[in-house]
């Protein structure tokens, strides 16, 4: 049974909760747990591996901001037995205790190169061996887990080398035009938005404000109804640009 658990972060979190495989007799491997993301079969396919394996297989995903890193994050989120945490904020909530307490079979960690070094020293031993020992208070308390790791990072430089050697790294590419094309449509047609519309947000969006933020259409197909609209508010956002806002190169 795979159920979506309680967790605490953010609205796009609770958002994901609609998707709960509660109340279902079916197996996860049944499930496309990663139905929102468009593309990437093959990396949906590692990941239904890795769920079936016997072993704990860690996979880390590395690549640059909106290639839909964390909506894969977010997919593992609907198993059962998983416990998401973001690398700003581990040590603040506790992973070490959580891990004791409620023993996950699968931690997922979005951003993990801002974990804190204690976390990233727990997380080798816990990778390697399903071991986590802590001592707190002059008192050590030991335990051994199985779980899986699963985790994102922007890029690798902050990361501890061997805490990098245990997990399978997958380095996705920045989109090509075809490819933002096509999630765009596919994510504007969702939402209702004419494949028209959605194909002038796309190109304006990539051309004119040399985004590759497939967020920046999801705002800009919000406003608008007509390709006029489109060109409008793109003129606009142009006009009050920062320079900062279009570095997504
Ligand atoms: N392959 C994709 N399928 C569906 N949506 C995508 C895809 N790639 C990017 N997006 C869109 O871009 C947004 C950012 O994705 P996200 O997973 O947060 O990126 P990252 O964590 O890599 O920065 C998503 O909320 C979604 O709207
Ligand atoms: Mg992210």
């Amino acid at each position: 049974m795979y159920q979506v658990k309680d967790m605490s972060i953010e609205s796009e979190i609770s958002a994901n909760k609609n998707t709960s495989l509660k109340n279902s007799n079916k197996s996860a491997l049944e499930y496309d747990l990663f139905d929102s993301i468009v593309g990437y079969d093959d990396i949906k396919k590692l990941f239904q591996l890795s769920f079936g394996s016997q072993r704990p297989i860690h996979i880390l995903l590395v690549g640059p901001p909106a290639s839909a890193k964390t909506l894969f994050m977010l997919g593992c989120m609907k198993l059962d037995r998983s416990y998401f945490t973001l690398g700003t904020h581990s040590t603040k909530s506790g992973m070490v205790d959580y891990l004791f307490e409620k023993r996950p079979r699968y931690l997922i960690i979005d951003e993990i190169e801002h974990m804190s070094i204690r976390d990233q020293t727990a997380l080798l031993s816990l990778m390697e061996t399903g071991i986590i020992a802590e001592t707190k208070h002059m008192k050590t308390r030991n335990t051994q887990l199985k779980t899986w790791v699963f985790a994102t990072s922007n890029q690798t430089n902050h990361m501890l080398t061997p805490l990098l050697s245990r997990f399978m790294v997958l380095h996705f590419k920045q989109y090509k035009y075809e490819n933002f094309l096509d999630i765009s449509i596919h994510m504007l047609a969702q939402e209702g938005i004419t494949k028209d519309v959605a194909n002038e947000v796309a190109a304006q969006v990539w051309q004119k404000m040399k985004s590759k933020d497939i967020r920046d259409c999801i705002k800009i197909a919000h406003l608008a109804k007509t390709k006029n609209d489109v060109n409008w508010i793109v003129e606009t956002l142009l006009k009050y640009n920062n320079p900062s806002y279009s570095t997504k190169k």
